[in-house]
């Protein structure tokens, strides 16, 4: 099963991605966790990825592209992969098609900006995990600690509300138009697109997201 999430920040992606690479024994590749880990090694490059990421932009095309072709290339990806913020413009999702990786559903969140504010500042992670937390919306059973290691969790750096607005921007203007991008491309081969509303309550999302799939 090869699958793509679309949607702005906040809609719920990471949260779902857990939940269906754990169903479907997927990797997950996403490509925020990929950048954040490239930030962690305080290269040249790691360091020019944090200012862009910091300032709520979106990284270079070619950084991306490379990372996700290698990611690809791995043989945990031979028999399905779920893309987590890839494509997110239609230089990535043409770089995709020359690269011959097809996919077999989009899903796509819709979620209000409105809700994405709340719902980003109070996100907490466990970063070595990766596992995804709200402080209202999915508390974890002691606040501030992820459940399965009782390690502290972390706000990340870019869900402070200035750099939130300036990511939304970059959705609307770079990523939004994938939508009608794919709506048309998906029509002339066998991906499905599917869109769901991302306000629905996570595990209601999760249920329609297996039915979807299969
Ligand atoms: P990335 O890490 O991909 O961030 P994003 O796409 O902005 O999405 P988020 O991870 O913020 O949100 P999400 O949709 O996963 O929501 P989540 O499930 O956590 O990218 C970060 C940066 O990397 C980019 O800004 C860019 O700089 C760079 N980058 C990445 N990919 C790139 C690319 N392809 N090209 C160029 N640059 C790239 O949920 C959010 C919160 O809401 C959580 O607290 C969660 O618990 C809660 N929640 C989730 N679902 C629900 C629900 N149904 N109801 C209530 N609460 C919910």
């Amino acid at each position: 099963m090869r699958i793509i999430l679309l949607g702005p920040p906040g809609s719920g992606k990471g949260t779902q991605a857990n939940f269906i690479a754990d169903q479907y024994s997927i990797p997950t590749i996403s490509t925020g966790e990929i950048l954040r880990t490239a930030v962690k090694c305080n290269s040249k490059l790691g360091n020019q990825i944090k200012k862009i990421m910091d300032a709520g932009k979106l990284v270079t095309e070619e950084i991306v592209i490379s990372l996700v072709k290698r990611r690809l290339s791995q043989a945990d990806c031979y028999t399905g992969f779920l893309l987590d913020g890839f494509p997110r413009t239609i230089f990535q999702a043409h770089a995709m098609k020359v690269l011959d990786i097809k996919v077999d559903h989009i899903l796509e969140f819709q979620v209000p900006d409105k809700l994405i504010i709340a719902r980003l500042s109070g996100r907490q992670i466990h970063e070595r995990s990766g596992r995804i937390y709200h402080t209202q919306f999915y508390p974890p059973k002691t606040p501030g600690q992820d459940d399965i290691t009782g390690e502290p969790l972390v706000m990340r750096n870019d869900d402070h509300k200035e750099t939130v607005y300036q990511r939304l921007t970059e959705y609307h203007k770079r990523t939004a138009p994938l939508i009608k991008y794919y709506a048309a491309e998906t029509l002339m081969n066998n991906t499905k697109y599917h869109q769901l509303d991302g306000t629905l309550h996570m595990t209601i999302l999760k249920k329609i997201i297996s039915n979807l799939l299969g």
